[in-house]
């Protein structure tokens, strides 16, 4: 069965490199057009060059004046947490004990799993995320809940059953063994399986033994193309804790690096507290960091470094990680990640902030064909975003001299109110109400 054809006319941000190293990285379209057929994109670029393609059975959608961007990509996020969102503590440690930890315990019940991953879902559809890396729990079930949602919708999203075998509570544990055995039956259910995409899952260095980084690293060896996501080096006594637990490392990246976990696919969420070094072996062996600067400034965990992520060219992504971070909305994340990165005396253009979470993060995941982009013959997940969604993003953007400030005020004014319409392979899956 194939879709008819369906162009869409409206601006249209595009990218062919990273806007913070290549000249005109960015390409923006002021009266652009969409062509899209069977899920896939036909054609993007200037109406007047494309026009001739609108074919009399071609559908023409109006949408002048409004933008269309590949879908948003978040590298970081946790859909058990959806529902702890906003749950303050003194930090990261005791973050965990006293929410996280007895929040996931309620993913052992497959319903309330299922709940969770539609509503999950929704949230991200309504802020135009198309493809999320997430973590689902410990419970091999709560990462069937998360794939059967996502594949009802035609998604491509990447999730993973966490690994945890010790240092935290009793009924959150798996072991080595299960831990592998429950990953393996995951990857040859769901990796690949239409557009879903497995990541083993080690939550952090911290709850795994040295023989379940182990048996992790041997099935990432076995599965090159599945993608690896955890935590690093997000939080002082969480840098300290992992001295202590792997003493004779150099540092809690090396932990990583130890057990064949860094490699391309493989994605760490935060990275604050990496040293030269490290960063160079990130770039060395393709590994993503990926920035949550609304859960960094939430936990109060630090400060990534942008001047220093760019001398060491260490791959760098956006991440949400709800319930950690505080939002769903990329642009909001763009938002905290611009005032972060001022902290540090670096500036964040509008252009690269919409590369970070689109074409860039596609990039880093080796998924540059696929998402990210709407080149010729990638998968058509694309947002709409209305620059009068608000009276006051209205104004701003009615006032802004180039494409930088107009996307500069989605970036500081939007949120889900901004976007539209979601699309996902050809499909509308979310319209604002
Ligand atoms: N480190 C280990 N687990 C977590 C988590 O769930 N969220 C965050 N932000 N950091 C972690
Ligand atoms: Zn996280």
């Amino acid at each position: 069965q194939t879709d008819k054809r369906t162009a869409y006319r409206a601006k249209l941000l595009t990218f062919v490199g990273d806007p913070a190293t290549t000249a005109g990285g960015a390409c923006f379209e002021e009266d652009g057009l969409l062509i899209v057929e069977d899920g896939r994109v036909v054609a993007a670029g200037s109406y007047s060059a494309l026009r001739e393609r609108l074919t009399p059975d071609t559908t023409l959608v109006e949408w002048r004046g409004k933008l269309i961007a590949p879908g948003f990509i978040d590298t970081h996020v946790h859909y058990p947490q959806t529902e702890m969102i906003a749950s303050p503590a003194a930090g990261l440690l005791p973050w965990l004990d006293t929410y996280t930890f007895p929040t996931e315990r309620g993913f052992a019940d497959p319903e309330h799993a299922s709940n969770v991953a539609e509503f999950f879902l929704d949230q991200l559809l309504a802020c135009g995320t198309t493809t999320a890396l997430t973590y689902c729990t410990v419970h091999k079930s709560s990462a069937d809940a998360l794939f059967k949602a996502s594949e009802a919708r035609n998604l491509r999203m990447v999730a993973g059953k966490v690994l945890m075998d010790r240092n935290c509570p009793e009924f959150l544990r798996d072991t080595a063994q299960s831990g592998y055995d429950d990953s393996a039956e995951l990857i040859d259910r769901w990796h690949k399986q239409g557009r879903q995409l497995y990541a083993l899952t080690p939550r952090f260095a911290p709850t795994s033994t040295p023989a379940q980084l182990e048996a992790c690293g041997a099935l990432a060896r076995l599965h090159p193309d599945v993608f690896i996501q955890s935590h690093v080096s997000e939080n002082t006594d969480e840098v300290k804790w992992v001295a202590e637990l792997f003493p004779g490392h150099r540092s809690y990246l090396d932990v990583y690096e130890h057990y064949g976990l860094l490699r391309r696919r493989a994605v760490y969420g935060h990275c604050i507290y990496l040293d030269d070094y490290d960063r160079a072996r990130m770039a060395e062996t393709g590994a993503v960091a990926s920035h949550c600067p609304t859960s960094n400034l939430f936990l109060g965990s630090g400060l990534f470094d942008f001047d220093k992520a760019g001398q060491a060219k260490m791959p760098v992504t956006l991440g949400t990680d709800v319930g950690g971070g505080t939002s769903f909305s990329m642009l909001q994340t763009m938002n905290e990640a611009h005032k972060v990165a001022r902290m540090t005396g670096h500036h964040l253009t509008a252009a690269r902030m919409f590369w970070l979470a689109t074409a860039g993060a596609a990039q880093a995941l080796g998924l540059e064909d696929t998402v990210g982009t709407l080149r010729p013959g990638s998968e058509a997940d694309f947002i709409v975003l209305d620059p009068e969604a608000t009276p006051l993003l209205a104004r701003r953007t009615g006032l802004a001299q180039s494409p930088e400030e107009w996307l500069f005020a989605f970036a500081m004014l939007g949120d889900d109110r901004a976007v539209q319409e979601t699309y996902a392979a050809g499909k509308r899956v979310h319209r604002r109400a």
